[in-house]
């Protein structure tokens, strides 16, 4: 828990909670209770002043200047040079030694460093922010700020910070035309219509919120390049940007096409070893240079799902880097060239292909051949942010050759933002895992931060995504991952409870009930989604070929993209052995080898990812892996169903807006949850031919199948994959209007109706329910949803709550299709009410 200076909520509570549209997110500077406030004031000074006058201090002085104006009501004086009283002091260590010598402020700081200082000179108060650089001075002033809003006191300060690693980025998948690859916040900040915005006021506000968690550097174009980026006339779009970025100390860096010399260039090649490419690389980027000297480097996708790279040429992906890096060489830019290199193309009948193996197999072999400003780019994990993966083993195997992590933020196979998913414990694990790459400690974030091997940079690369919406994420309690993200790439040695427990306080106030039921549903999240959507290391069984959201157990097999869990009629997993197996595990260090190898040692999360066992094998607690495979399910699905009447007991402690709109996300996850739980149990049961023990599977009490039951105009269609609907089978409606009805026998009493309908994202249908004559509820299907198909992605669920039924009642659900939504419905479920 953080420290708190005081806490009267009491106080606090009612009254003064006004709609928030988040976003602000976690630099909201809500105002502090009273006592809190006079605390404050007697230990924040009345002034400013900034030694220097470098945009970034301007910046940080702005900053502190609204923050405590926000948070304590007091607009603190500017001046220009000390006049005498206590002030809050900005700059950075050399300025401050020359011009206020009286401070004797010694020592250094690393790069981006900041140091936060209370010195006392004539009974005078001074709190110092200072730094190596100006950026470190801003980083500084979001810190002192933090600080304040979380409680912590500010009266005796000397806290000196340097971040754990010098690359601290984001990466965005934003497309020219505004689109997003994998961003599921709305449209690009940055691009509309193959150009840059008019209105970049948002890139500003997110260079702000980079800032505060100390992020220097964004890619602010998809890896799938387009490549207009490097174009000419193109180029002053990108210099917009970065100046909209600079007052933040955010550089830009371009995601470039490798086959740009030859697709943009005009020359007949992009082979990396011709001297007219080289040429083209190097006047290309002194071309950039000119136009944004402080642009950080590029990103590079080579011989990647469909991208063009040096194997054309037979040249390795040294070659590749090193032509960029050599040309990016003479103005301190680095080049990100991407480990996710894989054959997309695989025979799956191949026993002994795997794709985890890919990244090693293409770059361990390269180790030392890569200049010293290319950083390899390398995924958490070895197949593709799956919801469980081990460390890749790329990690522990480059010796000679800077590296950084890839982390996800955007939840691409993590529910997309419609799924409370917080990922900072998955990340944490990875970041701590001893790759026992040497004798000594080896953990994951040492060796990316270049700190093992002693290597000149690298760092922590995180693919955030975030758009136009107003909230950036599309879900509030997503902005936690991004908010997570910045600050383990500054210290990785925080715990997730911590920062959990800042995110939430500065993101929903300091309420303590609002902390314990926000920060422990986030801090559950990862391990009950993966219950529902893959436990023991069976990857997140969703639609790989498609929209990689909704469930669809075999959409990973019988294909060449290798994501294969090799589940069949009588057991499931990869085994990836040395002994019998791909021999994956071979590309471990020996120590975590000979851990994953034996079936004894593997740890259960990861045991199918590992290993081809039988569904009754047994786990260490004695349950077998199949009805491991059924409980999971059903307690991940129950524990989505609490987080919803968690959230209600905080109605009146949060503003209305976003009590709204988390409140509606956790019940559409409700929705979900129970979906990926019947598939896979469904799927899992039909195919092993093992009842689940506790007689859950299958059968689904109050469960009335839309296809059985009176349709008027609607029709029974089959549902693919199948299990994606109750029964296999769902109705849909080709007229203008259709229904579906049943009477009702049961006994009498109070009850909660759940409708399951399929909410395409080709229309918006509407729905009606009818008790006898009485319009009950009605709602549409206008959800934005990744696909056109009735399956697991479309599957909704509307709950109609309190609602008295007897025997003879007609209950009868209409559906008015539109567009080309067809207002599909999979099932009707009685269930007595919960109380
Ligand atoms: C995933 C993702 C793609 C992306 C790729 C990458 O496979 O689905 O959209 O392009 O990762 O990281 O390059």
């Amino acid at each position: 828990m953080v420290p708190k200076l005081c806490v009267l909520w009491g106080l606090l509570a009612a009254g003064s909670l006004q709609a928030e549209t988040g976003s602000s997110a976690w630099l909201r500077y809500a105002a502090l209770d009273d006592v809190t406030v006079r605390q404050y004031r007697q230990s924040v000074p009345a002034e400013i002043a900034a030694v220097g006058d470098s945009i970034l201090i301007q910046s940080a002085s702005q900053e502190l200047i609204s923050g405590i104006r926000g948070m304590l009501g007091r607009t603190l004086r500017v001046e220009a040079r000390l006049s005498g009283a206590a002030a809050i002091v900005l700059g950075t260590l050399a300025t401050m030694r020359k011009s206020l010598p009286q401070f004797q402020l010694m020592g250094t700081l690393g790069e981006d460093g900041y140091w936060l200082k209370t010195i006392f000179v004539d009974g005078m108060r001074y709190t110092i922010v200072t730094a190596e650089n100006d950026r470190g001075v801003l980083y500084g002033a979001f810190s002192l700020l933090r600080k304040i809003a979380l409680g912590e006191s500010v009266e005796n300060l000397d806290e000196k910070q340097s971040p754990y690693a010098p690359v601290r980025w984001v990466n965005q998948w934003d497309n020219l035309d505004g689109s997003i690859e994998r961003g599921y916040g709305g449209r690009s900040i940055f691009w509309e219509n193959r150009l840059a915005r008019a209105d970049l006021t948002r890139v500003s506000a997110y260079g702000r919120m980079l800032a505060s968690l100390g992020i220097n550097g964004c890619a602010i174009n998809n890896v799938n390049s387009d490549p207009r980026i490097l174009a000419p006339e193109f180029i002053p779009e990108a210099v917009r940007i970065a100046d909209a970025f600079r007052p933040w100390g955010v550089r830009v860096a371009l995601a470039v096409d490798f086959g740009s010399p030859r697709n943009l260039g005009g020359l007949d090649t992009f082979d990396p070893l011709d001297p007219r490419v080289v040429a083209w690389w190097e006047s290309k980027v002194d071309e950039l240079y000119r136009a944004i000297p402080d642009l950080g480097g590029l990103v590079i996708k080579a011989d990647s799902e469909g991208r063009v790279g040096p194997s054309a040429y037979g040249r390795t992906h040294a070659d590749a880097a090193n032509v960029v890096a050599r040309a990016l060489k003479p103005h301190g830019g680095l080049i990100f060239y991407r480990g996710f290199v894989y054959d997309h193309k695989m025979d799956w009948r191949n026993l002994k292909n795997d794709r985890a193996r890919a990244a090693c197999d293409n770059f361990v072999p390269l180790d030392g051949k890569f200049d010293d400003n290319v950083v390899i780019q390398i995924k958490n994990g070895p197949i593709d942010f799956q919801v469980r993966e081990p460390a890749s083993p790329l990690f522990g195997a480059l010796e000679k050759t800077n590296q950084a992590i890839e982390l996800q933020i955007t939840q691409e196979y993590m529910g997309q933002a419609r799924h409370l998913v917080y990922l900072v414990p998955m990340w944490k694990e990875t970041l701590d895992f001893d790759m026992r790459a040497t004798d000594g400690a080896t953990s994951v974030k040492a060796l990316v931060a270049g700190k093992v091997f002693h290597r000149p940079t690298g760092g922590f690369i995180g693919v955030a995504n975030i758009g136009l919406d107003e909230n950036w994420l599309a879900n509030h309690l997503s902005q936690a991952n991004l908010y997570g993200f910045g600050r383990l790439a500054w210290d990785p040695g925080l715990s997730s409870q911590r920062i959990t427990d800042e995110w939430t306080q500065l993101t929903f106030g300091r309420d303590p009930k609002v902390l314990a039921t926000v920060a422990g549903m986030q801090m559950r999240s990862w391990r009950v989604y993966e219950n529902y959507t893959g436990p023991l290391g069976l990857q997140t069984l969703t639609a790989i070929t498609g929209d990689h959201y909704g469930v669809s157990v075999e959409a990973s097999e019988r294909n060449g993209w290798g994501q294969w869990h090799r589940a069949d009629e009588k057991g499931v997993g990869m085994d990836r052995t040395r002994a019998t197996g791909t021999g994956f595990i071979g590309q471990f260090r020996r120590a975590v080898a000979s851990t994953y190898e034996s079936l004894g040692t593997c740890p259960e999360d990861l045991l199918v990812f590992f290993h081809h066992v039988p569904y009754t094998y047994k786990l260490r607690s004695g349950k077998t892996v199949i009805q491991y495979l059924y409980d999971s399910h059903y307690e991940g699905a129950a524990a989505v169903e609490e987080y919803a009447r968690e959230w209600k007991s905080l109605a009146g402690r949060i503003d209305d807006r976003r009590y709204e709109e988390v409140l509606a996300q956790l019940e559409y996850q409700a929705g979900q949850a129970q979906v990926w739980r019947d598939a896979v149990s469904g799927w899992f049961s039909r195919t092993s031919g093992i009842a689940d023990a506790q007689g859950r599977v299958g059968k689904y009490p109050g469960r009335f199948e839309a296809e059985a039951m009176n349709l008027e105009g609607y029709a029974a269609i089959d549902v693919t994959p199948w299990e994606t609907a109750s029964g296999g089978k769902a109705v849909e409606c080709r007229a203008s209007g259709c229904s579906a009805s049943l009477r009702y026998d049961g006994p009498s009493g109070w009850y909660q109706l759940r409708v399951r309908y399929f909410d395409q994202n080709n229309g918006v249908s509407r729905f009606r329910l009818w008790i006898g004559n009485q319009l009950i509820d009605e709602w549409t299907a206008g959800d934005r949803l990744p696909t056109q198909k009735i399956d697991g992605s479309s599957s909704s669920r509307r709950t109609i709550a309190g609602i008295a039924l007897r025997p003879g009642d007609q209950i009868r659900i209409e559906g008015m299709p539109n567009g080309g939504e067809v207002a599909a419905l999979d099932y009707l479920e009685i269930l007595p009410e919960i109380k």
